[in-house]
């Protein structure tokens, strides 16, 4: 018997996960689904489309929502998190406020990561132990951004978790579109962060096809990317989209004040897309998802439970502890890299030494992840919460940001983010 939960299951996202839990059911059969989600009227109305497709696509499943966290997660053999704190409202002004610093505005990355670690890690780890309680032995598949700061406090923890991310199986399709194979054809050397990966080699049948690959598709790539040609050429690996932030980020933050915000489309898409999940006559994942950024995770997050629930054993691209992986890295980072999935862990496959360009980021974002997380962490487990304690920890973590650095914007930064999420920070 295999039963799910999903937390954050009323998300404008979720049909794009059934769809893939429908697909692929041989994959990973599946008796019972539940959402959960505080949200009650998004649930119904995306529970309701949830049951239509699974019906429509012939999937004998169960699927059932609630409110209820303890009831939802009980008896689950894995729980999907992908819950997002403070809604689409709370990442505009993630993508807002740096940006009148001169630093870059992201719901992950730089100062906006920042914010949205400290408002998630809490949520997230009071949730965790809730499974724990219930359900000692499930896996806890996080999808909920910053996705290597929460797996991180997951497994620090103590926690089964393992996260995940789309970045990785979004490359290796548009590659194999590129190439005209399939997708399970297509090998991506992928290494670094969340959010801060590179791919290093592109192997199909055993051979490095990615020189190729650049001399002939270069430019599509580096549309694809956001990043120039040149650079692609010149660093002879392809670098995640997210790594614009890096590569030109005086650039983007000039670009970004003067386009409408990330948050601000998708809060549009959303209100269109929950009108036509109400719709009782649709029974399948509409068009208009796919402009949202998650494509294909369902299918990772198929792969991947299946491999962690006993099915065959496999490779996925996740994020699970170094381990020595990085010799450089602490052993309890957090790192994305192909690992050997199976019921009893995510364990990364051995990796090439890091070249220095790759490896001094890598370095330098870990140790602002580890400060990040001691700042989200503020109030917890014993730790001081005094409001000097907590503009100090947040400070920290801005300072030791590549993208940050320095001392005036870090203590700018500081207030504003304090200021920003209030509410959500039991020591401001
Ligand atoms: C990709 C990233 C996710 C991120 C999403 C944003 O899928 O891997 O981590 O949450 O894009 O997409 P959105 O449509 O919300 O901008
Ligand atoms: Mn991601």
């Amino acid at each position: 018997r295999r039963k799910l939960a999903v937390v954050g299951g009323g998300s404008t996202y979720t049909p794009e996960l059934i769809d893939g839990f429908a697909r692929l059911r041989d994959v990973l059969p599946l008796e019972e689904l539940v959402l959960v989600d505080p949200d009650a009227g998004r649930l119904e109305v995306v529970g309701g489309l949830a049951r239509r497709i699974f019906v429509r696509q012939g999937h004998p499943g169960r699927i059932s929502w609630t409110g209820d966290l303890d009831a939802g997660i009980d008896g689950a053999d894995a729980v999907l998190l992908q819950l997002r704190v403070g809604g689409q409202a709370s990442r505009l002004q993630d993508e807002t406020w740096p940006l009148e610093c001169g630093c870059v505005g992201q719901e992950t990355t730089g100062a906006g990561g920042l914010a949205k670690a400290l408002r998630t890690v809490p949520v997230v780890l009071d949730i965790a132990e809730r499974v724990r309680r219930r359900n000692p032995g499930a896996w806890i598949v996080d999808f909920t951004n910053p996705v290597g700061i929460v797996t991180r406090a997951l497994l620090t923890h103590g926690h089964r978790a393992v996260g995940l991310c789309n970045v990785a199986i979004g490359l290796q399709r548009t590659i194999a579109g590129l190439l005209d194979v399939s997708p399970e054809q297509v090998e991506l050397e992928h290494i670094g962060l969340n959010h801060l990966t590179w791919e290093r080699a592109v192997r199909v049948a055993g051979e490095d096809v990615l020189p190729r690959l650049l001399a002939e598709h270069g430019d599509t790539l580096a549309g694809t990317l956001h990043l120039p040609r040149p650079l692609l050429d010149h660093l002879g690996v392809l670098p995640s989209s997210y790594l614009r932030y890096y590569y030109r980020h005086d650039a983007v933050v000039r670009e970004l004040r003067t386009k409408p915000s990330r948050a601000a489309q998708v809060a549009a898409l959303e209100q269109q897309l929950l009108g036509m999940y109400g719709d009782p006559a649709l029974d399948e994942k509409p068009d208009l998802l796919s402009r949202r950024g998650g494509a294909y995770y369902s299918e990772a997050a198929v792969a991947l439970t299946s491999s962690l629930l006993g099915g065959p054993s496999g490779t996925h691209v996740v994020n699970t502890p170094n381990s020595g992986t990085l010799p450089f890295l602490p052993d309890d980072a957090v790192i994305e890299a192909p690992a050997t999935v199976d019921p009893t862990s995510a364990a990364p496959l051995p990796v090439r030494p890091l070249e220095p360009q790759y490896a001094g980021l890598v370095a330098h974002v870990t140790a602002y992840e580890h400060l990040a997380l001691e700042a989200a962490l503020l109030g917890r487990d014993g730790r001081n919460a005094g409001r000097a304690a907590g503009r100090k920890a947040v400070f920290a973590a801005l300072l030791a940001h590549p993208l940050i650095g320095q001392s005036d914007p870090a203590d700018r930064l500081a207030d504003e983010l304090i200021a920003h999420n209030r509410e959500h920070l039991p020591w401001a």
